[in-house]
């Protein structure tokens, strides 16, 4: 029977197959290279003490549970796991899972659009500088699974990276900043500095 004629889930999640985002092809090759990711944190070093202070100032204490969406080697995930419950950290690629799982953390493999979640709804889902990963359409439907991912009035704390110029720039823009890419890879000694030229955050979005 040609795929979309049954009835039923099983025939949705195949007919999903055909056209569902492929996140891993979508992820940065770097970020599936365990060799890359040996070194992922000497390259972006990360202090992440506004991070934890926000959310706690949002309520989230030691009774909750918090997920972190594309987490790298988990740096978020240890920073704020004194202060909670339990720290889920969710990455598409197998090797920073791997690295988190040597590292002790509550790492799975999944991405935005595909991770289910298994226990208490969360309090809080935390992602920096992972949902600029998947083209706009899909970024919509990640922000609708967050919704209902968090529990009722839990907290969505997104950290992004967003182009700062209009489409008909984009040549010039781009073209500029290669040219000047060395320089600022020179200057930029972490993911934050590089991160701040572009940036956007939503704080405090209750669900
Ligand atoms: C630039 S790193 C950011 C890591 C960390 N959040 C930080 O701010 O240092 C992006 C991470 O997102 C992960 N990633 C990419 N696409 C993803 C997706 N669709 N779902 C979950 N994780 C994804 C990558 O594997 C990588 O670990």
């Amino acid at each position: 029977m040609p795929p979309g004629q049954n009835s039923g889930m099983a025939s949705r999640d195949f007919d999903r197959r055909l056209w569902w985002l492929d996140e891993v092809a979508h992820a940065g090759p770097e970020h599936l290279d365990a060799d890359y990711v040996a070194g992922y944190d000497h390259k972006s070093p990360t202090e992440w003490a506004e991070e934890v202070a926000a959310l706690r100032a949002l309520g989230i204490d030691s009774t909750s549970t918090v997920v972190d969406i594309g987490p790298g080697t988990g740096t978020f995930a240890r920073a704020i796991a004194p202060h909670v419950a339990r720290v889920v950290a969710v990455d598409i690629s197998q090797a920073m899972v791997a690295r988190m799982q040597e590292l002790g953390i509550e790492a799975v493999r999944a991405g935005f659009l595909t991770y289910e979640h298994a226990g208490a709804r969360p309090d809080a889902v935390f992602t920096r500088n992972a949902l600029h990963h998947l083209p706009d359409f899909w970024k919509a439907i990640s922000l609708r699974r967050i919704a209902a991912l968090l529990r009722p009035g839990g907290v969505f704390m997104l950290e992004g990276l967003v182009y700062s110029f209009e489409p008909g720039e984009a040549s010039t823009t781009i073209a500029d900043w290669l040219a000047a890419a060395p320089t600022l890879l020179t200057r930029a000694s972490s993911h934050r500095q590089v991160a701040e030229a572009a940036r956007i955050r939503v704080r405090a979005m209750r669900a």
